[in-house]
């Protein structure tokens, strides 16, 4: 049995506005993710009320991450993926200086981190930007967000230089064609166009970013994030085989613009035949040309394209709309769970790019029981991750490079698409429920101590 190698790195992921809470406090603005507590599609509240939504709080890590990185580091945690808010730098996102009190608190977690020797890796945007950007500069349908964005990733690569290593730039950046006011800031009835031209700029923000993270900090590795959204078609038709080629395209496209430099032909053939006409500058195609050192993406479920789809019963999947393969079975939340099309999509990302790869996200939502004696038997989850454990094992047979998995939410935390509690990911588990009861105590679940040993023994356990 082949072992996980000994510089693979193992550890959870989590993001600050699904964790933290305190959405008003240490000088906190708005952010998208605070005026949509009900999750991604939900409805929008600017917050003119008193209303109080399970964000505003989420599981407190904000005042309790001292406690939670330690449960982290009994685990075995080699590193923990986490999210800076960028409103709690700049609150309105067009300040020239930054907020104090949000660069102070992020220091004070990675202190956290360094003491049990957890390496961090920094997400700078994942699913929320200031609301202000939004509100009075369009998001990033305005050009003028790259340079404010710029401006935040310069100021934590200052701050954070000596404290984090390696670094994405946006989370789910393909989410945008479905999400498009959490992507990219524009509202959700958004035209194509409009969402393209917005992706282009947040796409010169992150090639940019890139090039400023290899100027700053030497020997830092800054990566791209995609929802791997993998599609196999639903029979051997080539039609639907042409029609799974072109679904993956639509989230391969943005990778292939952060690892080649440039707009695939094939994007440019779906612009001209979709009369999209999008405004490109001689210096943004300069600027695409600044390769990621990493490809990294969340994997959760795939799913089947058939050149009929209007044939199929859709379902809303991880944010995409995907055709159920009727061979596979489904989570409560109808995901489709598929261990094996892991190693098939790190295949095709490995052929694909000859990049690393770094999985960042795969995990169970599901609905957990904590039994009056505080535990959870959580069978389900830990049979889901070891079996996608033992693919990506096959991966790395097979010759892929992979740096390491961060699973999903290692600690119960605020769903996204939801914005629900019940939908639970951890090997810990969060006294905290839908109606915002709860003691918020954590509680170690049974798969706590099978991840400690799949850790421990570098997966011979699997
Ligand atoms: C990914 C996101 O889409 O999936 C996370 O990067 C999210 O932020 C995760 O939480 C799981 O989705 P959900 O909707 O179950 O929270």
């Amino acid at each position: 049995m082949k072992l996980f190698p000994e510089h693979f790195l193992w550890g959870g992921a989590i993001a600050a506005n699904q964790v933290e809470g305190a959405w008003r406090e240490g000088g906190k603005g708005l952010s998208t993710s605070d005026v949509l507590p009900e999750g991604l599609f939900g409805r929008l509240d600017e917050r003119g009320s008193d209303n109080e939504y399970l964000k505003d709080v989420a599981i407190d890590f904000y005042h309790r991450y001292p406690q939670d990185i330690a449960l982290f580091a009994e685990m075995g945690f080699t590193c923990l993926r986490l999210s800076i808010a960028w409103s709690r730098i700049f609150p309105r996102g067009d300040e020239a200086a930054p907020n104090e009190a949000g660069l102070a608190y992020y220091d004070a977690i990675f202190a956290e981190l360094a003491k049990h020797r957890i390496q961090p890796v920094v997400t700078l945007s994942h699913y929320e930007m200031p609301w202000a950007l939004v509100k009075e500069y369009g998001g990033w349908g305005n050009r003028q967000v790259i340079t404010f964005f710029l401006h935040y990733a310069r100021t934590v690569f200052q701050r954070y230089r000596h404290q984090v290593r390696l670094w994405l730039t946006f989370n789910e950046i393909n989410m945008s064609l479905h999400a498009p006011l959490t992507g990219v800031g524009i509202p959700m009835e958004s035209s194509p166009g409009e969402i393209y031209q917005a992706i282009h700029h947040q796409l010169v923000a992150s090639s940019l970013t890139v090039k400023t993270c290899h100027e700053m900090i030497p020997g830092a590795r800054i990566g791209n994030m995609l929802l791997g959204g993998l599609q196999y078609p639903l029979s051997s038709k080539p039609a639907d085989v042409m029609a799974a080629m072109e679904a993956n395209r639509h989230w391969l496209f943005f990778g292939d613009v952060q690892v080649r430099g440039e707009y695939p032909g094939y994007m440019q053939r779906y612009f001209r035949d979709n009369a999209i006409e999008l405004h490109i500058t001689d210096e943004d195609r300069d600027a695409l040309r600044h390769g990621v050192d990493f490809v990294s993406f969340s994997y959760y479920m795939s799913g089947c394209a058939s050149a009929e789809p209007e044939k199929y019963l859709q379902q809303r999947g991880n944010i995409l709309n995907m055709i159920p393969n009727p061979h596979l079975s489904a989570s409560e939340w109808g995901w489709q769970i598929d261990p094996q099309g892991l190693r098939i999509l790190l295949n095709l990302l490995w052929d694909r790019y000859q990049k690393p790869l770094f999985i960042v996200e795969n995990g169970l939502g599901a609905r957990d029981q904590l039994t009056a004696e505080g535990q959870v038997n959580d069978d389900y989850r830990i049979s889901y991750l070891n079996d996608h454990l033992q693919q990506v094992r096959e991966a790395l047979d097979d010759g892929v490079d992979i740096m390491g998995y961060t699973s999903w939410g290692p600690i119960d935390l605020v769903s996204a698409s939801k914005g629900e509690l019940s939908k639970r990911y951890g090997f810990i588990y969060v006294d905290r429920h839908d109606d915002g009861t709860g003691t918020l105590q954590r509680y170690r679940k049974k798969s706590f101590g099978w991840y400690q040993s799949v850790i421990a023994s570098r997966g011979a356990v699997l």
